[in-house]
């Protein structure tokens, strides 16, 4: 019997790795446009360093991270917690005060596998350290833009403002007042995690818990002033450098370290998997790991996202390329034939090719092949004597006698029409 790779884990095969080198590429370039150093870590941590950023009451840790329990050690399901982790242990913020680092590699959650989500899946992750400046918010914000931009991916921006420690139990008091007269009518997560983590009610996907919370108090309300003006900073920020966003007062996150800004990059184009990237300020998060206090902020990208956006538009563009059919003549009289009868199936509408050179049929399927033709009409000498051509399908390579006779063209179009609708 063969082995077949696990669920969720995937190869990345030549004809495929292309596309992943040209879109690391592009993101090496952008990132050192924008003054990043790379830094690798490794995939193992300890459980605790997870726990203890990510926090106990999410789903990643809760429920997705691959561990080995008996040496308390786990596949690391994100790279902010071992990128600071590393930051730490190699006093990075002694050598720079502001360090600007980003990484490239696989990260591991053990999710229901579907489109757009692995349980080995890629992230490129960039981490600024060291400062709490605004402009750095919408300069990072800005260069995540810039990558996706430059492939040639379209999304829309959201941001949103978690607050503080200052202002935040404010928010989370109004919150819980708010969900405790609605808790019976939320999902089993969110009713369970509603006291521990009331945020993450607002981003459940639930379709009931969506309809309770469309009321709920928003934190861009509750923010104390010192977050007041940072949020106003980082929106001017972005509209110095017309980077267009909107703000979503229900994005907090999956992961509990996060302060102040949070954003997602969102695509229409991937179903439920609708972030591209994500990322955000965690201005504790340092300290709270045994470092110095020292403000940081990042995103990641999924590299399988973007890659199947790339494939998507790849798909999309050959798809309106191709022509109807390819009207094969072989011989002279066959061409002959073929002439009049191409200019027909155009004037029907039909995107017709046909070749005037007299080329072989290997030759004339060659091209039809290449303007990836639906269908290829081959009309032959003999075949033309005996009032009959056959008609090609090129998806299903099957094959079908058709007369030749006056109503050619319109057969012709009575058959190709539900391709064309399709
Ligand atoms: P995250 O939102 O958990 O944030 O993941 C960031 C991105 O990784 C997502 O937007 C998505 O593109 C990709 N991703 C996540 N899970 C999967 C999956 N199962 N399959 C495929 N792609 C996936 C973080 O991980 C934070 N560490 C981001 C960050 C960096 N915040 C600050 N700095």
């Amino acid at each position: 019997m063969k082995i077949k790779a696990l669920n969720g884990f995937k190869d990345i095969v030549p004809g495929e790795v292309e596309l992943w080198q040209k879109v690391e590429e592009t993101a090496r370039d952008i990132f050192a446009r924008f003054n990043f150093n790379e830094i690798r870590m490794p995939i193992l941590e300890k459980t605790e360093l997870f726990a203890r950023s990510i926090g106990e009451a999410t789903d990643i840790v809760e429920k997705e991270m691959y561990t080995f329990v008996d040496k308390q050690i786990t596949m690391r399901p994100e790279a902010t917690a071992s990128l600071l982790r590393a930051y730490i242990q190699h006093g990075l913020h002694v050598q720079k005060p502001i360090q600007r680092l980003f990484t490239i590699g696989p990260m591991f959650r053990h999710e229901r596998p579907q489109k757009g989500r692995l349980r080995q899946f890629h992230q490129m992750d960039v981490e600024v350290l060291g400062t709490p400046n605004p402009r750095v918010d919408a300069e990072l914000m800005a260069m995540g833009a810039m990558l996706l931009e430059e492939l040639g991916i379209t999304v829309s921006l959201e941001m949103n403002s978690l607050g503080c420690p200052v202002c935040r139990p404010g928010f989370r008091e109004a919150l819980l007042d708010f969900i405790e007269d609605r808790k019976e009518s939320l999902c089993e997560d969110c009713a369970r995690r509603s006291r521990t983590n009331p945020l993450r009610v607002l981003d459940c996907k639930n379709p009931t818990c969506r309809e309770q919370v469309e009321e709920a108090p928003s934190i861009q309300e509750h923010l104390c002033e010192e977050c007041g003006e940072h949020f106003q900073a980082v929106q001017d920020g972005l509209q110095q450098l017309n980077v267009q966003y909107s703000l979503n007062k229900f994005m907090v996150r999956g992961l509990d370290y996060y302060s102040r800004t949070t954003f997602e990059f969102i695509t229409r184009d991937l179903g439920a998997q609708a972030a591209v990237g994500a990322g955000g300020r965690y201005d504790g998060l340092v300290e709270k790991l045994g470092g110095p206090k020292v403000p940081g902020i990042g995103f990641a990208m999924g590299l399988e996202r973007i890659v199947l956006l790339l494939q998507q538009q790849e798909e999309k563009a050959e798809e309106s390329d191709r022509i109807d059919i390819f009207v094969a003549g072989l011989g002279e009289k066959a061409s002959e034939f073929a002439f009049p009868l191409a200019h027909t199936l155009r004037r029907t509408g039909l995107l017709t090719a046909m070749d005037h050179e007299g080329r072989s049929l290997k030759s004339q399927m060659k091209q039809a092949n290449k303007a990836h033709a639906r269908y290829v009409l081959i009309i032959g000498e003999n075949e033309l004597e005996q009032g009959a051509a056959v008609l090609r399908n090129m998806e299903t390579q099957e094959q079908q006698e058709i007369a030749v006779s006056d109503s050619l063209s319109s057969d012709l179009l009575e058959i190709l029409s539900p391709a064309q609708k399709s």
